[in-house]
């Protein structure tokens, strides 16, 4: 199983990653975690991504492509991913697909959690009370949504044009979302094969 989680920041990703991947035993992959822990160690990746994840921007592909592409390559071999995060762009969609087709470990399913934009920043603010996160409060936030609105809200387009993409009610308790990306997941097993 390859699957992709896309929504807008605050839609709930991480969570249903983490809940899905659990339910089918394969990897869960955050491209967001994944940064934050190159920031916490000072690594280069960290250093070059820093600066535009404090404003709420997208960490430019090369960066991104490079932190991702070994632990994509093991997930799938290992059983599978559930993807969050990653691609972003319909330009990391394109390179990601370009070097994931010959080794049989592209993106089968993406699944687009939908929420309302005032749900969005009450989840995120209300988080960033506890989260320490630096791009957690009100003036990031409204970046960090201009930002999806405007750069990776085209993916939807991009797999739907695909058939590969599944929308789920994302604003609906967190159980509930879990059963409904379930049951669409059952209904396309075909193009999890
Ligand atoms: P990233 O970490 O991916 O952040 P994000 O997309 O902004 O998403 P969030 O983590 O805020 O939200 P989520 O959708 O995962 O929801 P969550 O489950 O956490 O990226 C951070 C930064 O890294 C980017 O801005 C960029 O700079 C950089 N970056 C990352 N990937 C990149 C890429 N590919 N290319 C370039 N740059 C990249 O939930 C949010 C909150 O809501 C939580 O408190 C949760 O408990 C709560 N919640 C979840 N579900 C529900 C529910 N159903 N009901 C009520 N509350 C809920």
């Amino acid at each position: 199983m390859r699957l992709l989680l896309v929504g807008a920041p605050g839609a709930g990703k991480g969570t249903q990653a983490r809940l899905i991947a659990q339910h089918f035993g394969v990897v869960h992959l955050s491209s967001g975690e994944l940064l934050r822990d190159h920031v916490a160690k000072g690594t280069p990746i960290g250093r070059a991504a820093q600066a535009y994840m404090a404003r709420g921007e997208l960490v430019p592909d090369a960066v991104v492509l490079d932190m991702l592409r070994g632990p994509l390559v093991a997930a799938a071999a290992a059983g599978g991913y559930v993807l969050d995060g990653f691609p972003r762009t319909v330009e990391q969609a394109e390179a990601a697909y370009d070097v994931a087709k010959d080794l049989g470990v592209s993106v089968q399913l993406a699944v687009y959690l939908k929420v309302a934009r005032e749900a969005l920043i009450a989840r995120i603010v209300a988080r960033g009370e506890s989260s320490g996160r630096v791009d957690d409060t009100l003036d990031v936030v409204e970046r960090r949504l201009d930002v999806y609105d405007k750069q990776t809200r085209p993916l939807l387009d991009y797999y739907r044009e695909r058939e590969r993409l599944i929308t789920v009610n994302g604003d609906r308790p967190v159980e509930e979302v879990t059963r409904s990306v379930l049951v669409q997941l059952q209904r396309a097993r075909k193009l999890l094969d």
